[in-house]
């Protein structure tokens, strides 16, 4: 990995901090499976209006710190805190940070809340350290730390390639709303890609992802959705499956599920409509948690505080 270092000196003790809003997959097309365990996918993705919250302050020492109300995410396995450490091995530079992350996206909801966080935390690292990476040397580590991470730098809205990590932003003549319905569900990744069905040769992507790029309407959109990970979804965590099953009883669809996870999506044109619906869904007693957010979004402005 070539990385262009512009500055190294250390400014004084300055807090940045930015949001990290969440995705979902419009498409998500499983092409084959890789000798490298990988899976080759094409996928178009757009931000949504929900974010977590980060901000990091740099240390002197040589040390990294995670806080979080969420304990059991203030961990090494973080991938904040593993994007700290690539950061501070690809530049050389010999300080520390403590993060602070306030948790909005629902983890394994599929909404890729861990790889925003990490895409955020390189820029804030990126920032407070003055280090002058540029966006493809900080995509270049944040593809280390996961397929999902460098669409997180090129939103409002990507086609990813790949195992994911090929990003190309792409333009949208949609925007509108998207309601979430939220199961209380952690899907494993790794563990769906597992169950997902390789029956057929490898595949050429469809033209599904054009198709929406053009569309102007939700319902126009929401024919063209896809998710080829879905049924594997629901081989992993039934609860999502029920939950779907459950919502096309209702007729409140078409709901598609977003990425490997546990959220379930569908766009509307207006938020009066999809509050309508949402009242639906909670009147049925499902046990989800539904929200209604902007989309496509991908503007997560740095905020900097002088200490
Ligand atoms: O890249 P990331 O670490 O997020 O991927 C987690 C796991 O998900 C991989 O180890 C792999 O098992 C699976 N995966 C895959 N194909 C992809 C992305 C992820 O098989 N395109």
């Amino acid at each position: 990995m070539s990385l262009s270092v512009l500055h190294r000196d250390t400014p004084n003790r300055t807090s940045v901090s930015t949001r990290a809003c969440g995705k979902i997959n419009l498409t998500l097309e499983v092409l084959g499976k890789r000798s490298d365990g990988y899976h080759d996918i094409h996928s178009l993705a757009i931000g949504v209006d929900l974010a977590d919250r980060l901000s990091c302050t740099l240390l002197p020492e040589q040390e990294i710190r995670i806080r979080c109300e969420r304990a059991e995410l203030a961990t090494p396995e973080n991938l904040v805190y593993r994007a700290a450490k690539s950061f501070l091995k690809a530049t050389g530079i010999e300080a520390g940070f403590e993060i602070e992350l306030e948790k909005e996206i629902p983890v394994g909801g599929g909404m890729g809340g861990g790889s925003s966080d990490a895409a955020a935390a390189l820029q804030l690292f990126n920032e407070v350290c003055d280090a002058g990476l540029s966006h493809a040397s900080l995509a270049a580590i944040g593809a280390t730390l996961g397929s999902d991470v460098p669409l997180f730098l090129q939103l409002p809205s990507v086609v990813m390639r790949g195992r994911g990590e090929l990003v190309e932003p792409v333009s949208m003549k949609w925007s509108g709303c998207v309601l979430l319905v939220h199961v209380d569900a952690f899907v494993s990744t790794p563990l769906v890609y597992q169950k997902w069905r390789n029956d057929a040769q490898p595949r050429r992507p469809s033209s599904n992802s054009k198709s929406i790029l053009e569309g102007t309407s939700a319902d126009m959109l929401n024919g063209f959705l896809r998710n080829d990970l879905e049924e594997a979804v629901f081989d992993v965590a039934p609860d999502v499956a029920q939950v779907f099953r459950a919502l096309e009883a209702l007729r409140v669809g078409p709901f598609r599920v977003s990425g490997a996870g546990s959220t379930l999506f569908r766009l509307f044109d207006d938020e009066d409509a999809a509050g309508e619906i949402a009242r639906s869904i909670e009147n049925a007693k499902l046990n989800v948690k539904t929200r209604i957010v902007a989309a496509p979004v991908g503007e997560n402005p740095l905020v900097f505080e002088e200490n």
